[in-house]
């Protein structure tokens, strides 16, 4: 098949990449120049393992291209992908004026028999009216099909290539036999292809979204009482996860959720539930904790320092929102830095992929060390906020040696606390009691 896909973020290129990568002749679009000047030179601008390979096998075997040139990529496609931005607007709502836009630009360039697959996460409803503007532009039926794409940044590859379920919302059974059709090299081993109604297809992306976050929030909270009591989490997570209705997963506690889908996500939905006449309890709740809860290391920094803060130098290990990615969008560890900043520390930073990022936002207000440990010569204290692979197994001696102070405010419970304790730390993890304080 024929495929454009427009927006080359994090989605759009994963989705593209995957789909030339069976076979299939996609162009991907983007109005962003530098981004499509960068792939068109062979450089892949965000970090997502495997991708770089795969980007670079595809535009080889000239099944993927890059362009700015929607019309031309539009014009002969069996599907054009929609998977542009839909950031959070001013007053908490999905912010759909790409997709609009996009809508309005492709629609005199779509071929009769072209679908219209909407990839970003949009409100309920937002098919539906997509429907009918390509109608009122095109004069015809256009097929719009809602396909929410549930790939993680770290694993997205991975995720589109063997994903838990493919969903479509669609209001023609040939047009989910189409896109069962382009899906079907990654369902050879049973996995569900499930197909319903675009108002329920988008709410699918949304609740399975909130769920989630659902979960990060109250496992937070219950790590916070934790600490009150001097319970440890770790063992009321296991306690409890062997319930089977309950489980393991997505139960750890942290600084946070954050990144470019959870945090807007909940909130759009909150304002759905508003403009329906109904209260979001729940997800507010929710989003209340979660914001709190990025306040909690640096409740905790403060209060050991007893608020003397001016002139300490605290270095941060784990700025992206999550391990394996280098997207910073919503991180916790830019509260925490913000707040450091505020209140006169200096910061030593380190990220294994995002520091370029990062460099963008604070340039020379905070020192950007490229190797972990160099950001730990002479810190009074060492805060980790992304629980990156490499920071798991450290070694203990050599940051004591490095450091100033001795004290680790570790946000996502990476070690074990005896044993930072015995190598000499004062160690303070989320919902565990604090060890080495003497
Ligand atoms: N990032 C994730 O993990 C993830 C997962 C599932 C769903 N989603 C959803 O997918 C959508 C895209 O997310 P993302 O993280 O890839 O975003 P992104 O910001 O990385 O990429 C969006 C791209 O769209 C481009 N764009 C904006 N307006 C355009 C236009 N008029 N024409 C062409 N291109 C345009 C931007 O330049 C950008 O490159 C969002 O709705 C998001 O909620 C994201």
């Amino acid at each position: 098949m024929k495929l454009a896909v427009v927006g080359t973020g994090y989605v759009g290129l994963v989705t593209g990449t995957c789909f030339a990568d069976c076979g299939n002749r996609v162009t991907c679009v983007d109005i962003d120049q530098r981004k499509i000047e960068m792939l068109n030179r062979g450089e892949v601008p965000i970090f997502e393992p495997g991708l770089a390979d795969l980007v670079r096998r595809n535009v080889q075997a000239r099944r993927l291209s890059f362009t700015t040139d929607l019309a031309a990529s539009v014009r002969g496609s069996d599907m054009v992908y929609l998977a542009v931005g839909t950031p959070q607007a001013h007053d908490g709502a999905a912010d759909l004026s790409a997709l609009w836009k996009v809508a309005e630009s492709i629609a005199p360039h779509l071929d009769p028999h072209a679908i219209v697959v909407v990839k970003s996460t949009v409100p309920v409803g937002t098919n539906s009216e997509l429907w009918t503007r390509l109608k009122t532009a095109t004069g015809r039926e256009v097929d719009v099909a809602s396909n929410p794409e549930f790939l993680k940044e770290g694993a997205a590859i991975e995720d589109f290539t063997k994903p838990d379920r493919v969903v479509v919302g669609v209001r023609r059974p040939e047009v989910a036999q189409r896109l069962h059709e382009i899906y079907a090299p990654f369902l050879r081993t049973d996995r569900p292809f499930l197909s319903m109604s675009p108002e329920s297809a988008e709410l699918t992306k949304y609740v399975a979204n909130a769920l989630l976050a659902t979960k990060i929030s109250f496992i937070n909270q219950m790590a916070n009482i934790c600490e009150r009591f001097d319970a440890d989490i770790n063992d009321v997570r296991r306690g409890i996860g062997h319930d089977t209705r309950i489980g393991f997963a997505f139960l750890f506690p942290g600084v946070g959720y954050g990144g470019s889908c959870f945090p807007k996500d909940v909130r759009a939905m909150i304002s759905t539930f508003e403009q329906s006449g109904l209260e979001p309890r729940i997800l507010q709740a929710v989003d209340w904790v979660n914001e709190q809860q990025k306040l909690v290391l640096q409740r905790k920094i403060e209060t050991h320092f007893q608020n003397q803060m001016e002139g300490l130098t605290i270095a941060v290990w784990g700025l992206a929102f999550k391990p394996k990615t280098d997207d910073i969008r919503e991180a916790p560890a830019l509260v925490l830095i913000d707040r450091l900043l505020d209140l006169g520390a200096k910061v030593q930073a380190h990220d294994p992929e995002a520091m370029r990022n990062v460099r963008q936002i604070y340039k020379d207000r905070i020192r950007h060390l490229d190797q972990p440990l160099d950001a730990l010569d002479g810190a009074d204290a060492l805060a980790i906020c992304t629980e990156w692979g490499e920071f798991r197994n450290p070694d203990f001696q050599e940051m004591y040696s490095r450091m100033k102070g001795r004290v680790i405010f570790d946000g996502r419970n990476l070690y074990d606390p005896q044993r930072a304790a015995q190598a000499g730390f004062v160690y303070y993890s989320m919902g565990r009691p604090v060890v080495g304080l003497s």
